[in-house]
């Protein structure tokens, strides 16, 4: 369980936790609009809507055996964005944070997520909650950031609430007739834990996470992400680009292209492989041999390690990063002695909210210059991120010009051959006509008959 001190009024500021802000943050957009929030009716579709629907049918259909991109429209599309925070985000389980971010009584973290405020709280009998971070009075949002209190106040009329989400006191309400204090109770939104991450599902209708990720989960148990800690936060804010752009951007072919002495140096691309199950995807690099140093007890370990390995993993783990990505918004990057796991969620068509938390096994803040190694490694994700920046607005942009093709993919692209299709499967015509179903399908993917999205070129951790 977590260690480090909070204090009970401000929030979490330590330096073992800083809050961390890219240089160069994108200027700030107005939220999407009300209207955004409505699923629209499927009559009342744009041309270009059901164009885009009807090439996502075909992928879906298909599992994209042609290894396509989805439609451009796809990424800038107001009305598929509409569809997609209903059937994708809503209808979803959405990373949330980390579990020991919030490890003592009353430690709260508040996020938005599509649109809505949620926070995560721990009670005073340990349990931890997902609430709804709106006042059952007139709509305030509760709690801001992160910190630590023994009673919720609501800072606009000052109802105030236990840590379990019942209301306790709401001055000048009992004058009111029929008004029952014990009655009210923030609402409390259905979450799930998954290897120390918290989990959030908003329409309350998803299927058990846990069941959705058991053929991964066994992939990278050996690493015990659970015995792991969010140490940093890099605060990424609002990008001019769509979610799905990001996600596109998980794969390694491009690290010769745009990584050359970030990855390509040590983590060649095309060395890349892959594999994926129905609601996720898992690619990993290795490091070359010739660079290969050795750990104390001589096993083979990559180069640059910015902590100290795991004990327990083997030698295919110690010498390989991962990238994990569990749909919609997860993505975790894995290395033996440290990694992130990145958050990206729709504001709008084209326009995204992404944070990165610095994770690390707990046992590294025992290091004397943890402080040291901590602040190396996030530099290491600014700067792998920096290069990445530019590139995502431009795709964006190019997306939206209107001159855009649909592109072909390359083998090394498994992810986002898998990706378009689940996206496509979730969207997919006839299921967008107003009152169908708005479940996926029960298919596993691109390679339904092996589960795979690709074939494994190195043996899958
Ligand atoms: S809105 Fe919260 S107390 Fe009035
Ligand atoms: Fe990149």
């Amino acid at each position: 369980m977590e260690t480090h001190h909070r204090t009970t009024r401000a929030p979490e500021t330590s330096e073992r936790r800083p809050e961390l802000t890219t240089p160069e943050r994108p200027p700030k957009l107005p939220p999407p609009c009300g209207k955004d929030a409505m699923t629209p009716d499927a009559r009342s579709l744009s041309s270009a809507t059901r164009a885009t629907l009807e090439a996502m049918e075909a992928v879906a259909a298909d599992g994209n055996a042609d290894w396509l991109t989805l439609p451009p429209d796809a990424y800038c599309n107001p009305e598929i964005h509409t569809l997609e925070r209903e059937r994708i985000f809503r209808a979803g389980w959405l990373a949330l944070g980390r579990a020991d971010e919030v490890a003592e009584p009353g430690a709260y973290l508040a996020r938005e997520v599509v649109g809505e405020p949620v926070v995560m709280v721990r009670g005073g009998d340990g349990a931890l909650r997902v609430f709804s971070n709106i006042c059952r009075h007139r709509w305030m949002k509760v709690l801001d950031g992160r910190g630590r209190k023994a009673v919720v106040t609501c800072p606009y009329h000052a109802w105030a609430y236990g840590l379990d989400g019942r209301l306790r006191s709401a001055p000048g309400m009992e004058r009111r007739p029929g008004f029952e204090t014990a009655s009210v109770r923030l609402r409390e939104l259905r979450h799930e834990v998954w290897q120390g991450f918290v989990y959030v599902n908003l329409d309350g209708a998803a299927d058990p996470l846990g069941g959705r990720l058991a053929d991964l989960a066994p992939r990278i148990a050996a690493y015990r992400l659970e015995d792991w800690i969010a140490a940093a936060t890099v605060v990424c804010g609002e990008v001019p680009w769509d979610w799905k752009v990001m996600q596109d951007n998980g794969e390694c072919y491009h690290h010769e292209g745009l990584h050359p002495r970030t990855f390509q140096d040590v983590f060649p691309g095309e060395r890349a492989g892959g594999t994926a199950g129905k609601d996720w995807t898992l690619l990993w690099t290795p490091a070359r041999e010739e660079l290969l140093e050795t750990t104390a007890s001589g096993e083979p370990v990559m180069p640059g390690c910015f902590f100290e390995p795991l004990p327990g993993l083997d030698d295919f783990q110690r010498t390989h990063f991962l990238l994990v990505y569990a749909l919609p918004n997860f993505f975790i990057y894995l290395q033996p002695d440290c990694g992130l796991l990145v958050r990206v969620l729709p504001l709008a068509a084209g326009r995204s909210d992404m944070e990165a938390d610095i994770l690390v096994p707990r046992r590294a803040q025992a290091l004397p210059d943890y402080a040291e190694r901590l602040a190396r490694f996030t530099a290491f994700f600014n700067r792998f991120n920096d290069e990445d920046t530019p590139v995502n607005a431009a795709v964006q942009k190019a997306l939206a010009s209107g001159r855009a093709h649909r592109a072909r993919l390359s083998h090394l692209e498994s992810h986002n051959r898998h990706v378009a299709w689940w996206v496509a499967d979730k969207l997919a015509v006839p299921r967008y006509d107003a009152g169908a179903p708005s479940s996926g399908s029960t298919r596993n993917g691109p390679d339904a008959a092996t589960g795979d999205g690709v074939a494994a070129t190195v043996s899958a951790p």
